[in-house]
């Protein structure tokens, strides 16, 4: 998705554009730019492709000044081309803008202003903004901004300059994430925050709505209607080392490793010192309000919703609730049915992925109460839930979400045990049994990763075949979708997840000789159908690899053709560890194909659209 980031202050502006929007790849983007205040005005240079791009450009030509602001475009409204990228101007020339979101009227707005003689280059709908902004400017940038907006539908976060005013700089948040970063003598806007943490950790969230006025010596926050507002600094208190790669090879590596810490810090302060309860001490939500929750709607968006696939079982076993999972995309489209005794449960590691947050607004529309599992602090998702449990499983770069995913499995073992304790569905011992077993994951991931050699030996050979199936049962079928996922978003070779014992009813079709199946078996209830089901791929040619757990392997080996073991744990908490080795799987086998692992293509990280 795209990302922004503004300069004032008394240093050359454009090296710390650049270096922003470099903290800000991850977020997938397709072309960059920058406009800067120099001594002949407001100057754009915009180009599309890598920032590299932008930076030789940029080397021959430099813009000097110490005001400026910077985009890397994600192409919504026009193909990534130079004259799409972002900053866009008005026809003076004196206005430039960088915008993330959709503005969903822009083609009405553009009608007119066509109609008023105004001439458009791009065809985005950012470079209307640009044009309304001239149209509305009197002689105060800030006016002129309000009444522009005031015009816009969708979503937005802004970055706007005027040659006429160049000591200033506005900015606007409506539904699209910016942060105000203070300085001394120097201020900042970015739409997240590693793009000015080299330089500052005392930021302004700001909500949707607001706006901020920036000068070398002052911020300046509003509402767009114009009403003065005051907010509290927020102090970043992780590192940018923590969001660097410590000396992988790649993020997606760093932090399928960073998972043994992820765990164990997000169940930190969470259990009781004896280990017989859960304490989750941040939900509002009163014990009886929970008791009155009679079922459970799970809200999310790709993996996260892969996590809440996990999450329903969880908490029907252990609360016997019963819990729908819904695409978030869908879930505000088809009136769902939410009754007052409704609890929604929104799963976003970002906090700022669009469709989650629409579902949570229609959520709290309807009368339910909202339960965010976020992994961002502040995020709009966490700001707007009613309750929240924060993963701690720190910044995720990597497109592909691994440790946000098996921290979110680590938030609803919690939940569900403490749901479980609080309106005793389980007593004190089966709770202290599962947190034992909690407990011990961090150290039993440790010990899968020394093995991701094996893994790689066979992503590699996997990596030549155009087609695969991962299959399971119960909670392992809602992991194979997450293997499945994984392995399509960074290696691009297509493969399916399948309920093991639905294949026979249409997808053993596709079943020839040598195709790759990658079974779960870890559900030892289930276990003789998952032999039976593996049996119908070998029939037909495939080529099976078991995750199974320790203890298992002589008795499966007659059924498959190699196999991954996983250390024992409770059935209900085998995702946490299965989850690692298909990671491994994906990771491996991108890397065996050369593509760009943490930047997969057409993907983002934070998909702030619709
Ligand atoms: C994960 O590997 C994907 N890149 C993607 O499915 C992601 O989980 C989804 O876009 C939801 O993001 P969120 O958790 O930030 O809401």
């Amino acid at each position: 998705m795209c990302g922004i980031v503004g300069y004032i202050g008394y240093r050359e502006s454009q090296p710390i554009l650049i270096e922003g929007l470099k903290k800000l790849e991850y977020r997938g983007y397709d072309s960059a730019g920058i406009a800067v205040q120099t001594e002949q005005g407001l100057e754009v240079t915009k180009t599309v492709g890598r920032l590299a791009n932008l930076e030789s450009r940029l080397s021959g030509d430099p813009l000097r000044g110490t005001v400026g602001i910077g985009h890397t475009r994600w192409a919504t409204h026009g193909k990534p081309s130079d004259v799409n990228s972002h900053p866009h101007t008005d026809n003076s020339l004196k206005f430039s803008v960088v915008h993330n979101g959709i503005i969903e009227n822009y083609l009405e707005l553009k009608e007119e202003l066509v109609q008023a003689g105004h001439r458009f280059l791009s065809e985005t709908d950012t470079e209307v903004i640009s044009h309304l902004i001239s149209v509305e400017y009197d002689g105060d940038i800030v006016k002129a901004v309000q009444r522009a907006v005031k015009k816009m539908r969708g979503a937005f976060a802004l970055g706007v300059l005027t040659e006429y005013e160049p000591d200033r700089l506005v900015a606007v948040r409506y539904a699209s994430p910016l942060i105000i970063g203070v300085g001394d003598g120097e201020k900042y806007i970015a739409s997240d925050i590693p793009a000015i943490l080299e330089h500052t950790r005392d930021i302004y969230i700001l909500n949707d709505g607001e706006m901020a006025v920036l000068t070398r010596d002052a911020v300046e926050l509003l509402t767009i209607e114009g009403n003065f507002i005051s907010k509290e600094i927020f102090h970043v208190d992780w590192d940018l080392m923590t969001a660097e790669k410590a000396g992988f090879d790649h993020f997606m590596l760093k932090e399928i490793h960073e998972q043994p810490k992820a765990y164990r810090d997000t169940m930190l302060g969470r259990i009781s010192d004896d280990g017989r309860s859960v304490e989750l001490s941040e939900l509002k939500m009163t014990a009886e309000q929970l008791k009155g929750i009679n079922r459970v709607h799970i809200v999310a968006c790709g993996t996260a919703l892969h996590a809440g696939l996990v999450g329903k079982n969880v908490i029907e076993s252990l609360v016997r609730v019963p819990v729908e999972t819904d695409v978030a995309s869908e879930y505000r489209y088809r009136s769902p049915i939410i009754t007052p005794d409704t609890l929604v449960i929104v799963v976003s590691q970002s906090g700022e992925t669009a469709d989650t947050l629409a579902a949570l607004r229609e959520a709290q529309r309807c009368g339910a109460r909202v339960l965010a599992i976020t992994n961002v602090v502040g995020s709009s998702v966490a700001r707007e839930a009613d309750d929240v449990i924060i993963t701690l499983a720190g910044p995720e770069i990597a497109v592909a979400s691994t440790k946000a995913y098996s921290s979110q499995l680590i938030a609803f073992f919690l939940f569900g045990l403490y749901w479980a304790q609080t309106v005793g569905t389980r007593d004190e011992a089966a709770v202290a049994q599962v947190l034992a077993a909690m407990q011990s994951l961090p150290e039993q991931v440790e010990k899968l990763l020394a093995q991701a050699e094996v893994i790689k030996e066979v992503a590699e050979s996997i990596s030549h075949h155009s087609s695969l199936f991962f299959i399971g049962r119960g909670v392992d079928y809602a992991v194979a979708m997450e293997g499945s996922l994984k392995l399509k978003e960074i290696s691009y070779i297509h493969s399916e997840a399948y309920a093991a014992g639905e294949l026979k009813h249409g997808t053993l079709a596709l079943i020839e000789e040598g195709t790759p199946v990658i079974a779960l078996l870890t559900q030892e209830d289930l276990y003789e159908k998952m032999l039976s089901n593996i049996k119908e791929t070998k029939a037909r040619g495939a080529h099976v690899l078991g995750i199974v757990n320790e203890g298992q392997e002589q008795e499966v080996a007659k059924s498959v053709d190699r196999q991954f073991a996983i250390p024992r744990t409770l059935p209900l908490l085998t995702p946490a560890l299965s989850v690692i080795p298909l990671q491994l799987l994906s990771y491996y086998a991108s890397l065996a194909l050369g593509h760009d692992v943490d930047k997969p293509r057409n993907l983002a990280k934070s998909v702030t659209v619709e």
